[in-house]
């Protein structure tokens, strides 16, 4: 039950207004034969009770006056349980039809009508339901503002507040989660709705799987050559030849010692990586 009583300054009141159906209808009632001036009103714990305390003063030099009022006569008869109650669940938008708000579908009984009394054993009953989630679910997270093409970042390396230590104290530098297995687990653009209960995830919505396992690829063979300069490939001892690292050459060129004619030596390309001249 609802009561509202008129506090307007120097105005006398006798009548109060209260409401027994969530305030779609309200019905007058005179509480006192002098009219007062309203300090206040007070209600009992609870939103089913109908006993009020309303307090005001005739003049300003009176005391207090006190009215406890139970408001129970007023209503022609007590509510039967289920007939009288109904189920209701709110949607929270129109585009979410499940009624899911925050995750949760939550029913909770009222009353149909309200032209009855609700006793004081009544309990209301409220049930909750967790929802599978959806986008609406989610949120940009930190760092990110949302716009009508989604999340944008502002904060972080590549967006316009580069670094964000220069504005907070703190060190907000982004922790890269650990490899596990060869996987880890980066966080989006979105966020779980504080306080959301969705249950099941959104694949993907909030993290991306990225495959961190080491590739071991072998160093890539050298592939310096030696190029001989000069245009001879015959030395005698003690002769200098030059040769040039070529990279990705065919060509090995090594030194060979030949047995005729003697005291010379010979170049020619073999398949070596390092040439010695003994
Ligand atoms: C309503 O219920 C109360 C007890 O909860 C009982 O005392 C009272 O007589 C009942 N009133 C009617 C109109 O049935
Ligand atoms: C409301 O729903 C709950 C849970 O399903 C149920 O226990 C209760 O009886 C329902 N109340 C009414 C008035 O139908
Ligand atoms: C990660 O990538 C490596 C190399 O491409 C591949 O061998 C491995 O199977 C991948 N791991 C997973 C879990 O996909
Ligand atoms: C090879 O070339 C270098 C530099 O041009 C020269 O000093 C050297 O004498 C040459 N060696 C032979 C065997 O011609």
């Amino acid at each position: 039950m609802i009561v509202a009583a008129q506090m307007i300054f120097l105005q006398l009141i006798s009548v109060i207004s209260f409401s027994n159906d969530m305030g779609r209808t309200w019905h007058k009632y005179t509480f006192t034969d002098e009219r007062i001036h309203v300090d206040g009103l007070l209600t009992e714990p609870g939103e089913y009770t109908h006993k009020f305390t309303l307090f005001g003063h005739r003049n300003y030099r009176d005391h207090w006056k006190l009215f406890a009022l139970d408001l129970a006569p007023l209503v022609a008869r007590n509510c039967t349980y289920p007939d009288d109650y109904v189920n209701v669940s709110f949607a929270r938008n129109t585009q979410n039809s499940n009624q899911c708000h925050l995750g949760m579908r939550q029913t909770f009984e009222q009353l149909k009508e309200g032209n009855c009394l609700v006793g004081s054993e009544y309990k209301r009953v409220t049930t909750t339901e967790l929802c599978p989630c959806t986008d609406i679910d989610y949120e940009c997270g930190y760092g990110y503002i949302t716009t009508s093409s989604g999340c944008k970042k502002v904060v972080g390396k590549g967006s316009p507040i580069d670094d964000i230590r220069d504005i907070l104290d703190e060190d907000t530098t982004p922790t890269i989660p650990p490899c596990v297995n060869g996987l880890r687990k980066m966080p989006t653009q979105y966020r779980k709705v504080p306080g959301d209960q969705c249950q099941n995830d959104l694949e993907g919505k909030l993290f991306t799987i990225v495959n961190c396992s080491i590739v071991v690829t072998p160093p890539p063979p050298p592939t310096i050559h030696v190029k001989l300069l000069n245009k001879t490939n015959e030395v005698k001892i003690g002769e200098v030849l030059h040769f040039t690292a070529v990279s990705n050459s065919e060509t090995v060129w090594s030194v060979i010692r030949t047995a005729e004619p003697k005291d010379k030596i010979t170049t020619r390309p073999v398949k070596r990586d390092e040439i010695s001249l003994n």
